[in-house]
């Protein structure tokens, strides 16, 4: 069952304590005030200003205000005589109820579904017994941007997720993906809240990498060779290149102009006369070199012994789009201590599953001076204090969600924000799993101590064994990055993934190899060449440190929290293998 996302109306929020209020709503509203405030920026006040106060906006009758936003419903009564329009400007989930008389405006116009309006009145009680608690009596209408409904991309009907991924550009018009939008902001601001107070410096690490951090080649290449040889291809069908006699009838100049000078020097000419053959025989050799330039242009990309010259490329090197800042914030870490980098990363894997994208954003926090379990300590911390913010934060949407997608939702974060998580070895994991097996539970991937868990594994930890979030630590060194710390089993890495229900693992991350001899052979017995690593060597070579990190797939952590079922609907401009909107 989809819900209609247009439909929606909400109910108010229970009010939050003054100190908790987010900077946004400080400079908008006062509780202690019954003076609704104009938002700081613009000649109008925000919905979520009038309607999620304490009283849902009684106290406000009688104020005049201006609105912005657009039309949800919109709907002409009393015979065309006025109109009730439901405006929702996206500050949160809920619709001012907004009436305009027909003296006012031509109400065709302000009815359609998706309508921008920009409206003045007076605000007012609506007679007892309606749902709503304060209303907008237009008396101006100030802007109207119209709609033609028999062509607006989002029709007023009941509206599946998959069909909106076809309507980038207009999804965030539907409650669903303006809320998704509300709880992603405010999971940011609550990572930028959590690490701040910790200490930890932002860096902005490279999107743009010559190191592939997990090793796994999975990089998508950043490259000019192809459009500079595109563009080479249309210039030399429009100018060809110079033939070989073209080239031997400038030499043929060149020699000319030469023995002209040579004459005229012997024959003790005129400093003019020489002077201008001089310019003459320069402008010939000029001529000369720009055919012999031009006569080495070849279509095609440059090769160099059979393979593609990259130092004709843009950064006169292979270059990718970056699958993680890890490597590169550990040398912030590495010299500033508590760092983290929150951007976007790139991943050309071709998995059409519910659970990746091409292109997602990481939240990769990285600790001088820490070692696996302070690792794993941060992790749960981090998610239970995103878990609390939005409780705190965001309760009407996450009640739009509990409603509409996931009625545990609420729950679960309540769970999570206060339920330690379990802590278990990858042994111990597979040794469950095994028990799982035995005891009748079918898996696709077969359960054995080196496999990688699949997401059927995670899911079963953590959904039905321990239903909570489970820490899986100590994986084979065999399935993990070549950075992470050996065991003194010299079998197992000091790895931990963290796994929650609905989505399985939300969390990568370890504690780091310090030791120089140890990361090199690591490297080596990989198979990865040394060369590009080495400024990453060289952070153990010089003044060494023990730390740690971990990686948080942020769009993952929004399907947790919402109950969503699928990463590209929470993510605002989604790329996946054949698709690339906008
Ligand atoms: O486990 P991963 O690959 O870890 C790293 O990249 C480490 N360098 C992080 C670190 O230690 N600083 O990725 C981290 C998380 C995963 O747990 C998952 O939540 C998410 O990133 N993730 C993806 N999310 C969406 N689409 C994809 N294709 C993803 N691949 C990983
Ligand atoms: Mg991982």
């Amino acid at each position: 069952m989809h819900p209609n996302l247009n439909n929606y109306r909400c109910t108010v929020s229970p009010p939050m304590a003054d100190n908790e209020l987010p900077v946004d709503q400080v400079a908008t509203m006062d509780l202690n005030d019954d003076a609704v405030q104009r938002h700081q920026f613009s000649d109008r006040v925000l919905i979520k200003s009038i309607l999620t106060r304490p009283d849902g906006g009684a106290g406000l009758a009688g104020q005049q205000v201006r609105v912005g936003g657009w039309v949800k419903t919109g709907r002409e009564q009393g015979k065309g005589s006025f109109a009730f329009l439901e405006v929702n400007d996206g500050s949160c989930p809920a619709n001012l109820q907004v009436i305009v008389d027909k003296d006012v405006a031509d109400l065709g116009q302000l009815v359609p579904t998706g309508t921008c309006v920009y409206v003045e009145g007076m605000l007012k009680n609506p007679p007892e017994g309606t749902k709503q608690k304060i209303e907008l009596r237009v008396q101006k209408v100030v802007d109207v941007g119209m709609v033609d409904p028999a062509k607006y991309p989002i029709p007023k009907t009941k509206l599946t997720l998959e069909f909106l991924r076809d309507r980038i550009p207009f999804r965030p018009r539907t409650n669903t993906i303006a809320a998704v939008a509300r709880i992603r902001n405010a999971l940011a601001y609550a990572t930028h809240t959590f690490l701040q107070k910790q200490g930890f410096l932002y860096i902005h690490t490279p999107i743009i990498t010559t190191s592939d951090c997990e090793g796994a080649g999975e990089m998508f290449q950043v490259t000019t060779l192809i459009s500079d040889a595109d563009k080479l291809e249309k210039e030399l069908i429009k100018n060809p290149p110079p033939s070989e006699a073209d080239i031997e009838a400038a030499k043929l100049v060149v020699k000319e102009k030469g023995e002209a000078v040579a004459k005229l020097k012997s024959d003790k000419a005129g400093k003019e006369a020489i002077s201008a053959s001089v310019t003459e025989l320069t402008k010939a050799k000029e001529n000369l070199a720009r055919l012999e330039e031009r006569s080495k242009l070849k279509p095609g990309i440059p090769q160099k012994d059979g393979k593609i010259d990259y130092t004709q490329d843009f950064f006169a090197r292979q270059a990718f789009l970056t699958v993680s800042g890890q490597l590169q914030v550990e040398t912030y870490a590495c010299a500033v201590s508590n760092v983290y980098t929150f951007g976007p990363t790139f991943r050309a894997e071709h998995s059409h599953t519910s659970r990746h994208l091409a292109e997602f954003w990481m939240v990769e926090p990285e600790m001088a001076f820490s070692d696996l379990k302070d690792d794993m300590n941060c992790a749960e911390a981090y998610v239970k204090f995103m878990c609390d913010w939005l409780l705190d934060h965001c309760f009407d949407d996450m009640e739009f969600m509990a409603k509409n997608y996931d009625k545990s939702c609420i729950n679960r974060l309540r769970m999570v924000a206060s339920t330690p998580f379990e802590r278990i070895t990858y042994t111990e994991a597979v040794e469950l799993l095994e028990v799982a097996v035995k005891e009748g539970k079918h898996f696709e991937n077969k359960v054995e101590w080196g496999i990688d868990l699949a997401s059927e594994h995670e899911r079963y930890l953590t959904e039905v064994k321990f239903q909570k979030p489970v820490i899986v630590y100590n994986y084979p060194k065999g399935i993990k990055a070549f950075y992470m710390r050996l065991n003194d089993d010299l079998k197992t890495v000091a790895a931990m993934d963290v796994l929650v229900p609905k989505v399985g693992e939300l969390i990568g991350g370890s504690q780091r190899e310090e030791r120089y001899d140890v990361i090199k052979s690591r490297i080596e017995d990989m198979g990865l060449p040394l060369e590009p690593y080495e400024w990453y060597l060289d952070l153990r070579r010089f003044g060494t440190v023990k730390h740690s990190g971990f990686g948080l797939g942020f769009e993952r952590m929004i399907l947790f929290a919402t109950g969503i079922d699928n990463i590209r609907d929470v993510i605002p401009f989604p790329r996946y293998p054949g698709r690339a909107d906008l």
